[in-house]
């Protein structure tokens, strides 16, 4: 194995990096908008009760199989086993994930691209470069795959850095970056007309929605996309932690701050899709649903900053260079899930690990762009809606059922030495033994019959 393992060098880093990795593009093009077409405050209110009694207990097994094992998912699957079955067993789904996290990165990337073709096509425009700007925001393929790479080569060059120097430092740049902006563009949108309009339909509450058994289902599947679970992206972070660290707090200001992050970016879409209704600005879709995910980030918003005159083009490349920064923290934690492990197999460098398996997620990433009216819905609900709810019930069964409740206590105690009276040990082990795998497997039922 590699001489000497990286590690987070101070907490707040961590809980950057893992709140970088769970803030993406699914909290601020999804969330804002189920919200509001769902019962807004009401479904807000379900959202976080459900993000921490289905999602922050599968995040806390991944972080706590990570920090025991200090290694990567497959490592930790097989140590804590005993038998040759379950050893078997957990390394295949150490591995599925590893395959699960770089499918996802290979959509991921592309979209991702477009926020980059975007953030550059304002100033490009203000400055005269009209046929260049157009180039970067019209979709086509040789534009696709040149953006998609450029994010992948971004996100390799984080990843070459390491733990320490590569994704603690850009965590630590990048997520104070996006909160100012989001702020500050939030702030901006809110002194519109229109916006308090927009507020309201956010805010709200609307119970008789929320009650609707579908919902609550739609509502728990984003939540386990939110927070990166599954894929062992949460695992591997965790193992970069020191034992000193107690991880039920951090694990619950990472979920606070994903969701909390969600709820702030309705508090920008929801006032700027009414601010751009009160300009003539179509929000609604035939069927009176409010627009949403790609119509609204790319059609939706840049005809409401087209309206904005100079600002317009500011306003426009703040907020997509904030979708930029919110996806590139998210990347290079999925890009980390095969980098440790053929670190940690293979004792290759991190170096020859980063570039073989960026290099490789960028090239299904093409295959998908040139295919991509088969392709890219078909990986996403293969990597989504069943690769990481299979895998979650996997890492519940492995943290509940196969790994030693005294190794777990230890594990607990590390850091905590009165870990066996608190909360988290009354509640927690029987909670991922039998709660979260029935849930799970429940919704993973209901979304494919
Ligand atoms: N959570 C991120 C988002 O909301 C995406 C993400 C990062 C992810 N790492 C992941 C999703 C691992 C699934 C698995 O956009």
């Amino acid at each position: 194995m590699a001489a000497a393992r990286g590690q987070f060098g101070s907490r707040l880093g961590f809980i950057l990096a893992a709140a970088g990795s769970a803030v993406g593009l699914g909290n601020i093009w999804g969330f804002p908008t189920q919200a509001a077409s769902n019962g807004g405050a009401a479904f807000v209110l379900v959202y976080l009760v459900l993000a921490f009694l289905l999602a922050y207990p599968v995040l806390m097994a991944e972080l706590l199989l990570g920090r025991h094992a200090h290694g990567n998912a497959v490592i930790a699957l097989t140590r804590i086993s005993e038998g040759p079955i379950t050893k078997a067993l957990g390394a295949s789904t150490g591995l599925v994930g590893i395959v699960v996290a770089s499918l996802i990165l290979s959509f991921y990337a592309i979209v991702a691209g477009w926020m980059l073709g975007f953030t550059a096509a304002y100033p490009l425009s203000a400055l005269g470069m009209q046929t260049s700007a157009d180039w970067l925001t019209t979709f086509a393929i040789p534009r696709n795959l040149a953006l998609m790479a450029i994010f992948m080569l971004m996100t390799i060059g984080i990843i070459l850095g390491g733990v320490h120097n590569g994704i603690e430092r850009w965590s630590t740049r990048l997520m104070p970056s996006l909160i100012i902006t989001m702020l500050a563009l939030g702030a901006y949108v809110l002194t519109l007309d229109g916006a308090m309009e927009g507020l309201a339909v956010y805010l709200l509450p609307d119970f008789s929605k929320v009650l609707s058994g579908d919902l609550v289902l739609a509502a728990l599947g984003s939540a386990f996309f939110s927070l990166s679970l599954g894929v062992g992206t949460m695992l591997i972070y965790g193992s970069y932690l020191s034992d000193d660290e107690h991880l039920p707090s951090i694990g619950v200001q990472v979920a606070l701050i994903d969701v909390g992050l969600a709820v702030l970016a309705g508090f920008l879409i929801l006032p700027a899709m009414y601010v751009a209704a009160a300009r003539g600005v179509e929000i609604f879709d035939a069927s009176g649903a409010l627009l949403s995910e790609d119509t609204l980030i790319f059609t939706v918003l840049p005809a409401l900053f087209a309206t904005l005159g100079t600002v317009g083009s500011l306003v426009a490349t703040a907020f997509f260079g904030l979708m930029s920064i919110a996806a590139l923290t998210s990347s290079i934690s999925m890009l980390e899930v095969p980098v440790a492990f053929l670190v940690e197999r293979f004792n290759w460098s991190r170096r020859r690990a980063a570039s073989f398996a960026g290099l490789a997620i960028g090239c299904l990433s093409a295959v998908v762009v040139v295919n991509f009216n088969q392709l890219f819905g078909l990986v996403v609900s293969l990597s989504t809606r069943y690769g990481q709810p299979l895998l979650g019930v996997m890492l519940c069964i492995y943290a509940g059922w196969v790994w030693h409740r005294d190794s777990l206590l230890q594990e607990l105690k590390k850091n905590d030495p009165d870990a066996d009276q608190g909360w988290f040990w009354r509640i927690w082990p029987f909670y991922v033994r039998l709660v979260c795998p029935v849930i799970i497997v429940i919704i993973f039922a209901r979304s494919i019959g």
